[in-house]
């Protein structure tokens, strides 16, 4: 595959904990691709705009996997998927080597999965702000469309972002009248940061402003009307974040907790779609088939992990071991 590129190069460096986040991913992804995408006629068409796309494969040296990244499990669901007709994929980063990598890397992947040509790609490399723009202006909002929003920080997902996808209403009209579709989005909150800042008064707390989209003095006022209630700060965290996404989509988003291998919650993933029948087999189909997953093969896994650093660690303390690092 790729000539003489170096394929574990350009993958993401990726800890244990994202296997929850594209195996869920996945799951979503075969709704449409497995049963809507199944019949050959009459289907609408799709596309999927990944935002922080990344290089598309991960390897994880703590379990020593590989899997597919958001990119090529969206570009797996489009070949799939009869009537896929776009993958707009952005892949930003502030170093430009560390870009134009990513981008290699992506297109190696891409050129292994063999496109169908009714696929059209877009390779875009822009910060969020600008790529979400550009990125609209090929969006036809009476059909439907995935946004994936996987940032590394909470920050680098202003609220702004997210309104601007949800707001994009396609309105069209059949023999039952008229119906209006909004974008399905995948959006993975960093609530462990989130959490974290909520508590700090030296402007690092800015970060829930620009995540939630609200003033400093309005998540403060709701996050301890809510803790009032029972609930701890990543659950008001959640329920903010959820009742903002209810508002524009009329029902509440799917949100699934990752740990990490530790036990630590590290992000809440938000499914957020409109549509019923999709919004029923993730819940009846999907979800207890990931937790099925989680039980017998993540956790057992990353129970192993945990045990391994553990041994390390004591070893470590007791002088039993050295590395490179020490050095
Ligand atoms: C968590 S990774 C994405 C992983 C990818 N979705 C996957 O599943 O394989 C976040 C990505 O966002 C990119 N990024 C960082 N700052 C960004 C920004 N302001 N706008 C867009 N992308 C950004 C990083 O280069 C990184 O590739």
């Amino acid at each position: 595959m790729g000539g003489s590129l170096d394929s574990k190069e350009f993958m993401d460096e990726v800890k244990y904990h994202s296997r929850q986040k594209h195996v869920f991913l996945k799951a979503y992804l075969d709704i449409w691709s497995e049963q809507v995408g199944r019949k050959k006629k009459n289907i609408p068409t799709l596309d999927i705009y990944d935002m922080f796309a990344s290089y598309g494969r991960c390897k994880c040296s703590e379990s020593g996997e590989e899997w597919d990244g958001s990119a090529i499990l969206a570009a797996r669901c489009l070949c799939k998927y009869s009537n896929g007709r776009r993958l707009w994929l952005n892949s930003f980063n502030e170093d430009s080597d560390e870009m134009a990598k990513q981008h290699r890397g992506l297109n190696m992947w891409l050129d292994a999965l063999e496109i169908p040509p009714r696929v059209k790609i877009n390779l875009d490399g822009k910060p969020i702000g600008d790529a979400i723009d550009n990125a609209l202006k090929y969006v036809d909002p009476k059909y439907p469309s995935l946004w994936i929003l996987d940032p590394w920080s909470p920050s680098q997902l202003p609220w702004e972002v997210v309104e601007k996808v949800a707001r994009t209403e396609g309105v069209f009209y059949t023999k039952k009248g008229k119906v209006t579709r909004r974008p399905e989005m995948f959006i993975n909150l960093m609530t462990s940061v989130l959490q974290r800042c909520s508590g700090m008064t030296d402007g690092q707390e800015k970060a829930l402003d620009i995540a939630l989209g609200m003033p400093t003095e309005e998540w403060r006022s709701r996050l301890d009307e809510l803790r009032e209630d029972g609930l701890n700060t990543r659950e008001a965290i959640v329920e903010i974040y959820g009742s903002k996404l209810a508002n524009i989509y009329g029902k509440p988003p799917i949100a699934l907790t990752v740990p990490g291998t530790e036990g630590n919650l590290v992000y809440t993933i938000f499914l957020v779609t409109e549509n019923e029948a999709g919004y029923y087999v993730m819940r009846i189909k999907k979800l207890p088939k990931y937790f099925e997953w989680h039980q017998h093969e993540w956790a057992t896994k990353a129970k192993r992990l945990k045990h391994k650093r553990k041994g390390k660690r004591r070893a470590k303390k007791a002088g039993l071991t050295t590395s490179l690092d020490d050095y």
